[in-house]
């Protein structure tokens, strides 16, 4: 049975979303098509996306877009990825300002390649006001690196005597980490069938609900996030307690 628009917004939605995008080389590879081909169709379905997640009212979007593992690809995938984010940020920054998205990239982007970092850093700045949607986008992330960096962060802000060691909580810890301020992930979906988080956001999706689809992520489409979110919806999320 296909969920309706009117049947989702009936419903609370989630706040945050996070999505592995994941299957382009797969996608590709069926299709007979040299990976690059994928990620190419995979941001496509990035585009449609944003569409379909500001349509439903939801502001908050993560997509992890390079791990701190990819670059253990090939030079010519590195380097074609590179060449995407900066296509991407090109062809849609007009449209996602205007939007009201807010680019927020996570993760190390100052090993990037320099057009790469450029054109994320544009966006950033671009869209820094906007508040709409909040669109991080994981570049060189890694869910360990982050945690790592929040508590180099905090150790030195002890250091200096601008916090006490009784102050660390977890929602002290949480304002060190890329996603400060920002509602956890409501929603992580992945695509293509691993059951697996490869590294992202370890600390943030401690309470979150997955849905994971063998669906390829070039071929993800508005009625998939649709159905993650109806299931989503249709959880009971119970936290440690008891169903109500
Ligand atoms: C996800 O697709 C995109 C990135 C990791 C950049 P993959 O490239 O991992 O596709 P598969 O998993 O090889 O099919
Ligand atoms: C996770 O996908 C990273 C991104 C989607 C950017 P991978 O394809 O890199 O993950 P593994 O290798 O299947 O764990
Ligand atoms: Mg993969």
């Amino acid at each position: 049975m296909k969920v309706t628009l009117d049947e989702l917004k009936a419903k609370p939605m989630p706040q945050h979303i996070a999505i592995i995008m994941d299957g382009n080389g797969r996608w590709a590879k069926s299709k007979g098509l040299m990976r690059v081909a994928g990620h190419r169709v995979g941001v496509q379905a990035l585009k449609n996306t944003i569409i379909a997640l500001d349509e439903l009212g939801i502001g908050h979007l993560t997509v992890y877009a390079f791990s701190t593992e990819n670059w253990k690809r090939s030079k010519d995938e590195v380097d074609a990825l590179m060449e995407l984010i900066t296509e991407f940020i090109n062809k849609e920054i007009d449209y996602l300002d205007e939007k009201g998205v807010r680019v927020n990239p996570i993760g190390d982007i100052s090993a990037l390649s320099p057009k790469a970092f450029d054109s994320i850093s544009y966006a950033k700045e671009k869209t820094k006001h906007n508040s709409h949607i909040v669109f991080n986008v994981a570049l060189n992330y890694g869910g360990r690196q982050e945690i790592v960096r929040a508590a180099k962060a905090i150790c030195e802000d002890v250091k200096r005597d601008a916090l006490q060691i009784e102050d660390i909580d977890e929602a002290l810890f949480s304002s060190y980490l890329y996603t400060a301020g920002q509602p956890d992930p409501d929603l992580v979906i992945r695509s293509s069938g691993e059951l697996r988080i490869s590294n992202f956001l370890l600390w943030q999706i401690a309470y979150s609900e997955f849905w994971i689809t063998n669906i390829l992520w070039p071929d993800f489409k508005k009625e998939d996030l649709w159905q993650a979110v109806w299931e989503y919806q249709n959880r009971d999320r119970r936290y440690g307690g008891v169903s109500k």
